[in-house]
């Protein structure tokens, strides 16, 4: 276990949470390097029997070190911003191995993946396909493009992280691609290299990915059958982990599900799983500041909040608290509703509780290595929370604490 108790005190591999937040500080995410190494080699394991790209999906965590461990693993990276791309390469992750989609690419950031060598540029619309060709034009280059198609396909999860259905945003129609594969072979500036798709993410059950897969390599097949070639299948990420009692299929059932959906054919099989190589490696750390018992309600008020941790006022999302010191037998507990300093209601991290806690105790938000400190932000003009990643008994802060000076820096009054 990455994280356990040890003699009653959470630790992150071997080190106590106590002595992280004692040497960084609280709020802190925690990561754990042997959970991402385990994850990601879940993933390469059921892949390796085939010709397959784990194309790691930046947006879930995006910190330097990170994206470095990915790198060293032999992963590629699917990319939504320019941002992204330049973490990529200061990380020392291969342009050649990196996917860029995103419904809104700037001209900027087209021209920026072009000249980076990108593997491929994952278009959404016929509009986009024309900004691509211009652009490559412009360059003297030839683009990589793919198209991200919408296999109208429901994965049955949270409607905002559901992104397969016809009425998202994402994806051009099932019914057009056919006519844009055909559009876009007869640009001198556009190389087709691949089809994708991406039905949602937390998905637990693989059914609706395997519904979309299937979808896309009958349409894969009609559009070699009109003389594109296709290099690649890009079948997404979205596999799911267990936050409270879900059971996920694990990843390797999906991997079966998305290989016999491809009946042979001989395509680049690629993923972009994120939250299942991180979602379960980090916590959030957090400390008690007030213990705050009311008429209706008891509140734990925390050093952590929805700037840091978004997924449960956004969501609705639920995430385990642990204490880190593991309360003994006998100790009285409390419901409780964990909130942060921030001024809204719906600021809170965990609702109804069982917990034992004083002021000063720690607790840990489990499963925050995904979608947490890559949501934060610096509402009420909180400083973010510090980064640190855990390898075996050594922490590495991996990003320090903002400042209040950081906060304002780039700020001017009036002269
Ligand atoms: N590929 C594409 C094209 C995506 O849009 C996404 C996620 C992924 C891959 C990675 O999906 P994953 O394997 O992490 O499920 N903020 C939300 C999740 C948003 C996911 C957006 N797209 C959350 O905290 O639950």
């Amino acid at each position: 276990m990455d994280f356990a108790y040890h003699d009653g005190v959470l630790c992150a591999e071997q080190l106590p949470l106590e002595g992280i937040a004692e040497r960084f500080g609280t709020p802190c995410y925690v990561y754990s390097r042997a959970a991402i190494e385990a994850a990601y080699s879940e993933f390469s394991r059921a892949v390796a029997a085939r010709d397959a790209l784990i194309c790691y999906s930046v947006k879930a965590n995006s910190n330097l070190a990170v994206l470095s461990l990915m790198a060293r693993l032999g992963a590629g990276f699917d990319i939504v911003s320019g941002g992204e791309l330049a973490r990529v390469l200061a990380a020392g992750g291969d342009a050649g191995r990196t996917l860029f989609s995103g419904v809104g690419k700037s001209e900027r950031e087209i021209e920026q993946s072009l000249l980076a060598g990108v593997l491929c540029l994952n278009l959404e619309s016929e509009a986009e396909l024309a900004r691509v060709d211009a652009v490559a034009r412009r360059l003297g280059r030839r683009a990589p493009v793919a198209f991200r198609v919408n296999p109208d396909v429901d994965p049955k999860t949270h409607p905002y992280i559901s992104t397969g259905l016809r009425r998202n945003k994402f994806g051009v129609p099932y019914e057009e691609a056919e006519r844009l594969y055909a559009t876009a072979s007869r640009l001198s500036a556009i190389e087709v290299r691949g089809i994708g798709c991406h039905v949602g993410s937390q998905l637990t059950d693989r059914a609706p990915f395997v519904a979309a897969v299937e979808r896309l390599v009958a349409l894969a097949a009609r559009i070699e059958a009109a003389g594109v070639r296709l290099g690649h299948i890009d079948v997404g990420g979205g596999i799911g982990i267990r936050y409270r009692d879900e059971n996920p299929q694990p990843i390797g059932d999906f991997v079966a599900g998305a290989v016999a959906a491809l009946r042979g054919r001989r395509e680049t099989l690629i993923f972009d799983p994120g939250r299942s190589i991180v979602g379960n490696a980090g916590v959030l750390l957090t400390r008690v500041e007030y213990v705050k018992p009311g008429p209706a309600k008891n509140f734990l008020v925390v050093d952590a909040a929805m700037n840091d941790l978004l997924r449960p006022a956004l969501y609705d999302a639920w995430h385990e608290i642990r204490p880190v010191r593991e309360s003994r037998a006998g100790t009285s507990t409390e419901i409780y509703d964990v909130v942060g300093p921030v001024c809204e209601s719906g600021d809170f991290l965990a609702r109804e509780r069982r917990l034992a806690a004083r002021d000063g105790d720690l607790l840990a938000v489990m499963s925050a290595g995904a979608y947490g400190m890559s949501m934060s932000s610096n509402y009420n003009s909180r400083p973010r929370a510090a980064e640190v990643l855990v390898e075996g008994d050594r922490a590495h802060l991996v990003r320090s604490r903002e400042t209040i000076e950081n906060l304002f820096a780039l700020e001017r009054t009036l002269p």
